[in-house]
């Protein structure tokens, strides 16, 4: 009753009603053509049932960055160390300007509205003024876009709207960069493997619970504490200074960092910061679910809380929560939410004056499930952020080059390939692989099918600092044509960086439980690299901001240590092996930070 009675509300106030708004300039009779195609990715089919007419839609319209080359020259030169303008970060009002669409792009954009019926006074605009989020009946939207939305499901039951095929105006196609929900399948996976039955070290055995002696003495690889983590990336010794310095980490999906499970977590492993479970800030977006007190949890958003505070109390810590999670059900005329969770995060930080210095996720797909638009609009996103000085850390997947049975291409030819993933491929972030045991290799767990991920971005070229760095030709070249055409040797190629992935102690819903995954290794990455921020930070100096062109000129070599073994099994193969030097399989190995601090000319007192 409720839910109809809010739709019908909606509809009524955002259509005007029958004549549209007469438009005498000549662009509203532009013909209309085709703005994007995507094939439908694997494991999605359309379903008989087509989308209630007034089902509504929150579409966002992203209007095309055309400063974005600036942009970018301006976030390689504030991150490269040689520059002098390192880490000369920009204000949110100074990136805002570099994206801010020209006049003449959102008057014709308006004007589109308005020719639709759509009353510009029910647009959210982002502070950039470059989305427009407006709620709509999907009928109103396949007239504006040309298009006919169906109800996809997925083989796991899960179900969206989508289309294969959208249209604009031809004089808005220069304007416009990406409308979703259109063609967009992602689905932001955490990249998590659970282990439930078997947590690792005999913990259901007579000897358990350990004591936290014993394991702070040893590290037991079957079993990864903080402990462990710290004495392993040598941060054991270190407490954050400054009072301004803030790790945060992303919930998707309904996934909820649960504050009890946190605190008995930390008590057993890391006593002192067991205040941490009840004075991280909690921050729900877009209706995200958080914990309330009486109900949530998930074992990504558990591990990420849990392996975060274990590493850096007592530093400020972030949960976002951003909702729009499946199942969506068509038969429900529920408002229901875009699911594009990465959109609707972004819009939400890039409007905040004060942003964490290092943001850890542990979320991706299959890059080929997201259409080319899509994921620059979400790339370049991350490079404002980067541009801001925000360290923007991604896992890199969990089924190595892909998932055996699942690699060919979605394109309608159905070649073999390897599968990149998203956002990881993205080459504005920091990919984290995972390793495992020591000396660390290449992660991988057969029990759940887990294997770090790896691999070359089919959408995004190899960026200068790995160009320039050469460290990935050299790679290439040392493949000697092994899984020649798996894979885009042109393209970005991740990880940049590893740290453990494997058996992390978890607590979940009171229960010691033992979680593989890339999930676990890019809050372990952050962790460290938060800790660097801080320290810049309490000696005055800016934080970090984007990595890789830091990683790239020296610090990946000098300040991490290499992973020679193992390898990103995967797609029936046994994948891209790790190697001496920068590797695909696990880039240039796992932090070192003391050393970090000694490059940065900053004290460590940990030697
Ligand atoms: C922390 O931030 C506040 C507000 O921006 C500023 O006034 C203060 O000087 C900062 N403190 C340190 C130690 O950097
Ligand atoms: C607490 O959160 C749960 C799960 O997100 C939700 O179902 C419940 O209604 C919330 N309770 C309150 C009091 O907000
Ligand atoms: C999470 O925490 C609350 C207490 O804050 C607890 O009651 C709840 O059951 C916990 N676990 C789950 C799985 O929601
Ligand atoms: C793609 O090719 C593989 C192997 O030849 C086959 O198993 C699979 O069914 C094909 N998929 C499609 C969508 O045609
Ligand atoms: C790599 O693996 C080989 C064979 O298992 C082993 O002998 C060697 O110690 C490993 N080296 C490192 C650095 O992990
Ligand atoms: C390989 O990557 C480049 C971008 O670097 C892209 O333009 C090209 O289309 C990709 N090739 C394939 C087969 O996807
Ligand atoms: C480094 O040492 C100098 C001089 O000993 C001191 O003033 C400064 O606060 C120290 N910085 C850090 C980050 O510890
Ligand atoms: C995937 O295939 C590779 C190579 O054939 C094999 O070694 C590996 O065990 C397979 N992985 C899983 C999870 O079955």
């Amino acid at each position: 009753m409720y839910v109809l009675e809010a739709v019908l509300a909606a509809l009524s106030f955002q259509v005007v009603a029958a004549t549209p708004v007469s438009l005498h300039s000549e662009h509203a009779r532009s013909p209309y053509s085709v703005k994007e195609t995507h094939f439908v990715p694997r494991g999605w089919t359309a379903s008989d049932q087509p989308p209630h007419p007034n089902q509504l839609l929150d579409i966002k319209i992203g209007l095309k960055n055309k400063k974005f080359a600036d942009l970018e020259r301006h976030l390689y030169e504030v991150s490269l160390p040689t520059h002098h303008r390192y880490r000369q970060h920009f204000s949110k009002e100074e990136v805002d300007d570099l994206v801010r669409p020209d006049e003449e792009a959102s008057a014709l954009i308006n004007e589109f509205l308005q020719d639709h019926g759509v009353s510009v006074k029910s647009c959210k605009y982002s502070s950039a003024r470059d989305w427009i989020t407006i709620s709509l009946p999907v009928s109103q939207v396949e007239k504006m876009l040309n298009t006919k939305y169906s109800v996809y499901k997925h083989e796991d039951g899960t179900s969206m709207i989508r289309t294969t095929e959208w249209s604009l105006p031809q004089h808005l196609h220069e304007h416009i960069s990406t409308i979703q929900p259109t063609t967009a399948f992602l689905r932001a996976s955490p990249q998590i493997q659970t282990v439930l039955e078997s947590p690792g070290v005999d913990l259901n055995e007579d000897d358990y619970p350990p004591t936290t002696t014993e394991l702070i003495s040893t590290c037991n690889w079957e079993g990864v504490t903080p402990a462990c983590l710290r004495l392993l990336y040598g941060t054991d010794s270190y407490t954050p200074q400054s009072p301004n310095s803030s790790i945060a980490f992303t919930n998707y999906l309904g996934q909820v960092a649960n504050r009890s499970d946190a605190a008995q977590f930390l008590s057993m492993f890391r006593p002192d910061a067991v205040s941490t479970a009840s004075a991280f800030e909690q921050i729900s977006i877009a209706g995200g679910a958080i914990d309330n007190g009486t109900a949530g949890a998930g074992y990504e958003g558990n591990l990420d809380i849990q392996t975060i505070a274990g590493q850096t109390f007592p530093m400020n810590l972030i949960s976002y929560s951003t909702g729009g999670s499946p199942p969506f059900q068509p038969d429900l005329l529920t408002p229901t939410n875009t699911n594009e969770p990465y959109l609707d995060w972004l819009e939400y930080v890039s409007n905040q004056e004060d942003v964490p210095q290092t943001i850890s996720t542990s979320y991706g797909d299959d890059e080929q499930t997201v259409p080319l638009s899509y994921a620059q609009s979400v790339c370049e996103g991350f490079a404002q952020l980067g541009l801001r000085g925000v360290s923007v850390l991604f896992s890199s997947g969990d089924f190595g080059v892909g998932s055996n049975g699942t690699c060919f291409s979605n394109d309608g030819k159905n070649t073999s390939m390897f599968l990149p993933a998203f956002p990881a491929s993205c080459p504005y972030i920091t990919a984290v692989g995972g390793t495992r045991n020591y000396p660390e290799e290449v992660a991988y767990d057969f029990r759940n099918g887990y294997v770090s991920g790896s691999g070359f971005s089919n959408y995004f070229a190899q960026p200068a600092y790995q160009k320039d760095s050469g460290v990935v030709d050299k790679y290439i070249d040392s493949l000697d044509g092994e899984f020649d055409g798996m894979y885009n040797k042109s393209g970005r190629a991740y990880p940049d960086v590893s740290a453990q992935g494997y058996r992390y102690i978890v607590i979940y819903g009171g229960a010691v439980v033992s979680l593989d995954g890339t999930s676990a290794s890019c809050p372990t990455v952050a962790s460290t690299i938060s800790l660097v921020n801080d320290a810049l930070m309490a000696d005055g100096q800016a934080p970090l901001g984007f990595l890789n062109p830091w990683l790239y000129t020296g610090a990946g070599e000098k300040a991490f240590t290499d992973v020679v073994n193992g390898s990103s099994i995967g797609c029936d193969s046994a994948g891209f092996h790790a190697a001496e030097g920068w590797d695909v399989a696990s880039g240039f190995g796992t932090p070192q930070f003391p050393v970090m601090l000694d490059i940065l000319g900053l004290n460590s007192s940990s030697s």
